[in-house]
């Protein structure tokens, strides 16, 4: 049940992805979505050097022999990320996936379909999902208003973004943003889309490396408890409303400068907040789908719950 075009692409068992976190996107969480049969997206923004995310790779294959990919972010970075780099190691490390982010994957492109890399790139409209399909990306997200991180500018959400992408591409649509549990896993198949994506959710697991307290934290948040900051910079980003959100919001309504901004959202402080557990020390990411987290589960039983509970809704729907 449940095999779809994104199925056969990744070859995995369900069409539920784990997207790349570059803080916390790391080798275990990777693993335990492969072994449970998603695929997962290995953060590599954290990485300075090509052979810190060998090691992570390498360190992957250990925990599964299931299918994982790595993520690379195009975003304009306060430090240059080596993606030329990254790519290289992708290639000889015989990685069999990679997600695509922030800017269009022409650059890379070439080289990951020579090496038979599946490319799935991550869009907020119809127009630049048909650009990634013309540069021959296998598949893409379909990253609606709720999700967390960097929805773009559009602000379309993921009701009505899936439709529209599935109606106007040939390649398969995967949903992302906000999606939390069996309800709109359902919902998303029912758009169109080939499977979900989903990266809050997996922050508050157990195999998560996200402090305790963090996930504490996310699972009590309601929906009503994120906020886009950073549209003054072109960058909006979908966080939690805690303390540095809040300034963010009073130095953005006030004009202040990118250099300034950093002083809050440059990623080292978030890097802090998840190892060391204090909510308030930096920015912390995540998507309106908090307000349907009640739990901190593995990552087996999140996924088994989603597929099991979506084959009872679906026969329920049926026999209405
Ligand atoms: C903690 C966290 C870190 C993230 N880091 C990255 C990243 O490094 N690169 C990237 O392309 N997306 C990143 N994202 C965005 C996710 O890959 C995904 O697009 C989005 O979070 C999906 O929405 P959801 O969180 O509502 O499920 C991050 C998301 C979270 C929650």
């Amino acid at each position: 049940m449940f095999e779809t075009r994104v199925t056969e692409l990744f070859g995995i068992k369900y069409p539920i992805i784990m997207g790349g976190m570059g803080n916390i996107g790391a080798a275990e969480l990777v693993a335990a979505v492969a072994n449970a049969g998603g695929i997962g997206f290995l953060g590599s923004i954290r990485f300075s050097s090509g052979e810190e995310l060998r090691q992570e790779i390498r360190k992957t294959r250990t925990l599964t022999d299931k299918p994982f990919g790595v993520n690379i972010s195009m975003l304009p970075a306060a430090r240059p990320i080596p993606n030329e780099e990254f790519v290289d190691v992708i290639i000889e490390e015989g990685v069999s996936a990679v997600e695509t982010a922030a800017r269009s994957p022409e650059p890379f492109i070439e080289r990951l379909k020579k090496a038979k890399v599946r490319v799935i790139h991550k869009v907020s409209s119809v127009r630049h999902a048909l650009t990634a399909q013309r540069l021959g990306c296998d598949a893409v997200y379909a990253l609606g208003f709720e999700a967390g991180g960097h929805p773009l500018m559009d602000d379309v959400t993921l009701w009505n973004l899936v439709p529209r992408m599935v109606d106007a591409l040939d390649i398969p649509v995967v949903a992302t943003g906000g999606i939390s549990d069996a309800r709109q896993f359902v919902a998303a198949l029912a758009l169109g889309a080939e499977g979900v994506m989903m990266a809050t959710r997996f922050v508050v697991t157990q195999e998560c490396c996200a402090h305790q307290n963090i996930k504490e934290r996310l699972v009590q948040a309601t929906e009503r408890d994120t906020v886009m900051i950073q549209r003054s910079i072109g960058n909006q980003t979908r966080v939690l409303r805690n303390e540095p959100a809040r300034k963010v919001e009073e130095m953005e309504n006030r004009g202040a400068s990118l250099e300034e901004l950093l002083t809050v959202i440059g990623g080292e402080h978030s890097m802090r907040a998840m190892e060391e557990g204090d909510v308030d020390t930096g920015i912390i990411t995540c998507g309106q789908g908090i307000g349907l987290i009640q739990n901190i589960p593995t990552v087996r039983e999140v996924i088994d719950s989603m597929v099991n509970e979506a084959a009872v809704l679906l026969s329920k729907i049926g026999s209405r």
